[in-house]
């Protein structure tokens, strides 16, 4: 059979709704499931790549050099402690934005990339990419939209939290119609997530409704732990096993694999 390679954006260009903890602990459970994983942090603020224990002030390469300089995107993936790869970010990457803005196709540099390192002889062949956004929707959100098979909306379950829905699905309308087709949103991921409350129940429902969105599940429960691990280097499946919070990634992570096969995905080699 083809290995086959699932893309997934982790996007919302509002901040602190736990894109970034996502992407690390979603790929943490994928690992934890015999999958393999890249992650690919794309926030100059380089949080996905400080999170998995390295250090972006130590790298010479990153996802910027790929991005902007063409270099070989196998030459700048490492091995990290949770069992995932990384594609990582330093504060270079904010240049990245301004450099891209005047470059034709630069839309498409990290899709280039990708399918670059899916052709490596040498590269593995990952069976999930997953991209941290920054909290914007600017190129390299829409790079990451491009380079994708579908979408994932981290929302914190709160009053207004959904005032930036309509604008993240507006960009992905104008991707799909200039430079993806094919992508699709997968839902929204309710996170820091409180269900003592009626309020964040009833949040939860307006906007899935609202967007006619579905709702992957489960929600990922508001818990102190998630605060401890990005400082260990790791994800909380490693720093709290059992805890809450990893159970809940943990069950997301099975959800996705499901939905993966609903296709979308493109053959890797
Ligand atoms: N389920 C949770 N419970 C408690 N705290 C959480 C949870 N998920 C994430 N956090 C914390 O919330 C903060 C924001 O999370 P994170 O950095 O993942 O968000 P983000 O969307 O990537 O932010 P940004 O938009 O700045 O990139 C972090 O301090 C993180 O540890
Ligand atoms: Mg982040």
């Amino acid at each position: 059979m083809v290995p086959m390679t699932t893309t997934l954006a982790v996007a919302n260009q509002k901040g602190g709704v736990a894109k970034t903890t996502s992407v690390a602990s979603i790929g943490a459970a994928l690992a934890e499931l015999g999958q393999r994983v890249l992650l690919v942090d794309l926030d100059p603020q380089a949080c996905l790549t400080f999170s998995l224990g390295i250090d972006p002030e130590d790298l010479e390469l990153s996802v910027h050099h790929v991005l902007t300089k063409g270099l070989d995107p196998a030459e700048v993936v490492i091995e990290t402690d949770d069992g995932v790869d990384l594609l990582p970010a330093t504060i270079e990457l904010a240049r990245a934005e301004a450099d891209l803005l005047t470059r034709t196709g630069r839309e498409q540099v990290l899709r280039g990339a990708l399918d670059d390192l899916a052709a490596s002889p040498t590269a593995t062949a990952y069976d999930w990419v997953l991209l941290d956004c920054p909290p914007s929707l600017g190129v390299l959100t829409v790079a990451a939209l491009t380079a994708a098979d579908g979408v994932l909306i981290p929302l914190q379950c709160e009053t207004l939290s959904h005032r930036g829905v309509g604008q993240l699905l507006d960009t992905v309308h104008d991707v799909r119609r200039f430079t993806n087709r094919d992508l699709e949103v997968w839902g929204v991921l309710p996170t820091l997530y409180d269900g003592r409350t009626n309020h964040a129940r009833a949040v939860l429902e307006n906007i899935s409704e609202t967007y006619d969105l579905e709702v992957i599940g489960p929600p990922i429960p508001k818990t102190i732990k998630f605060a401890e691990a990005p400082a260990a280097g790791r994800s909380i499946l490693a720093t709290s096993r059992s805890s809450k919070g990893a159970r809940a990634y943990r069950d997301v992570a099975v959800t996705l694999m499901e939905r993966s096969k609903r296709g979308g995905a493109k053959a890797a080699r």
